[in-house]
């Protein structure tokens, strides 16, 4: 089965993970990748497969109604992989309408496009919308989120991921528009925008800059490597069930505090400093409002029925992490100067 995909949000941080799998992985698909180019997209992201001959870039807002319909009258979209988001918790506590415009308000103009687009035929056709599993709330000691958990979001930000997926699963009764959606745990890895907390630490580490934790460092996240995550929605979207929801997760709970220590103990080793030099820089300081004690996700369903699991543990994965980021100073460097947003002008000058 031949596809050409949209992908949006494709120079994030997930999108462009996803980006790289489906354009390599896929030489036979068409990849259209649609983003705005906000202070989370980085074109620097994709610079290794730009000249891809399957793979095309678009500067452009979700929520810009007209060119979303120019470009699905153009390219003939047969699926859309929905990564395009606000995604930072605390960004949405101090901004709560960009996270309403951008991940409810987009997320229905890309569903009103499609359904559109494919009323005559859905043969072939997917509307793939990446989720959290931050729309299920905050987890006590025991427990797992699970496809059935009831909706409880209790940030901006999830508020609105939450809104988003039910509007998709609204497409689907209401419309019959072939949905499918995944609910991801914590990602880290590669390209990971250093405002969230392991590259912000991996940063303030070189930079010998306080760690803030924030409360006591006790809340839970459960991790996952993000070329697990692309990995498990390349499954999804090619065997997943339309209509059907999948969480998506690493068995890999750990608090704060025990992540950033592991984080610090790796980076000494691996920069030739002493022992308890990098944990010495972590700073407690004023909680998160509303902060969610605890995620983990059950991801039995994905195991069961189509067979994915994670390929890494977190001890090997985080070393890739720092790996990456030791060996891209010029990536943080650009990011963390502002440079990287000067790559669209030299690059796409002509567009
Ligand atoms: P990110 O912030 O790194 O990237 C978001 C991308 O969307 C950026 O390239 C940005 O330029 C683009 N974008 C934002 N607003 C746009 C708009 N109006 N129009 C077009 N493009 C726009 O986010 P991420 O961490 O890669 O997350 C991607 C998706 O995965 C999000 O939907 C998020 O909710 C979800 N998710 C993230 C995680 C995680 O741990 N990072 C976990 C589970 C689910
Ligand atoms: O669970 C999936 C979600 O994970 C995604 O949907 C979000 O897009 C993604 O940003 C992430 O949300 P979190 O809020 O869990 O990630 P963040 O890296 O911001 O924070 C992880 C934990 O670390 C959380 O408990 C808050 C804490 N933290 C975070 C920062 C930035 C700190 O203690 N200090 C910090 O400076």
């Amino acid at each position: 089965m031949n596809h050409t995909i949209l992908i949006t949000g494709g120079a994030g941080f997930i999108g462009s993970h996803l980006t790289r799998l489906f354009v390599t992985k896929y030489p036979e698909y068409k990849i259209v990748i649609l983003d705005d180019l906000t202070y989370a997209g980085n074109l620097e992201n994709l610079k290794d497969i730009e000249n891809n001959s399957n793979y095309t870039f678009i500067k452009g807002d979700i929520t810009n109604a007209e060119l979303i319909k120019k470009i699905f009258e153009e390219f003939k979209f047969t699926a859309v992989l929905h990564c395009a988001a606000e995604s930072h918790v605390d960004r949405s506590i101090s901004e709560p309408l960009a996270f309403v415009t951008t991940n409810v308000v987009g997320t229905v103009i890309l569903l009103q496009a499609a359904k559109e687009n494919w009323k005559h035929d859905t043969t072939n056709k997917l509307f793939y919308h990446i989720s959290t599993d931050e729309v299920y709330g905050s987890l006590g000691a025991e427990g797992y989120f699970t496809e059935d958990t009831s909706y409880d979001p209790r940030s901006p930000y999830s508020a609105s991921k939450a809104s988003s997926d039910h509007f998709v699963r609204a497409f689907y009764h209401t419309y019959k528009l072939p949905v499918i959606i995944s609910n991801c745990s914590n990602n880290y890895g590669p390209f990971h925008f250093p405002e969230k907390l392991i590259p912000l630490c991996i940063n303030n580490i070189l930079n010998e800059q306080p760690l803030p934790l924030y409360g006591k460092g006790e809340n839970i996240r459960d991790w996952l490597f993000v070329e697990d995550h692309v990995k498990a929605i390349d499954v999804i979207f090619h065997k997943g069930k339309t209509g059907e929801t999948y969480n998506i997760g690493g068995h890999n709970e750990w608090t704060n505090i025990a992540i950033i220590k592991e984080l610090c103990r790796q980076m000494d080793i691996k920069m030739g400093k002493d022992k308890g030099t990098s944990e010495k820089l972590i700073t407690f300081v004023k909680d998160r409002a509303g902060h969610d004690m605890r995620y983990a996700i059950d991801a039995t369903k994905l195991k069961n029925e189509l067979g994915w699991k994670p390929s890494l543990q977190f001890e090997e994965g985080l070393s890739k992490t720092i790996d990456w980021y030791l060996d891209n100073t010029e990536w943080l460097q650009h990011v963390t100067s502002g440079n990287y947003r000067k790559y669209y002008e030299t690059q796409y000058h002509k567009r």
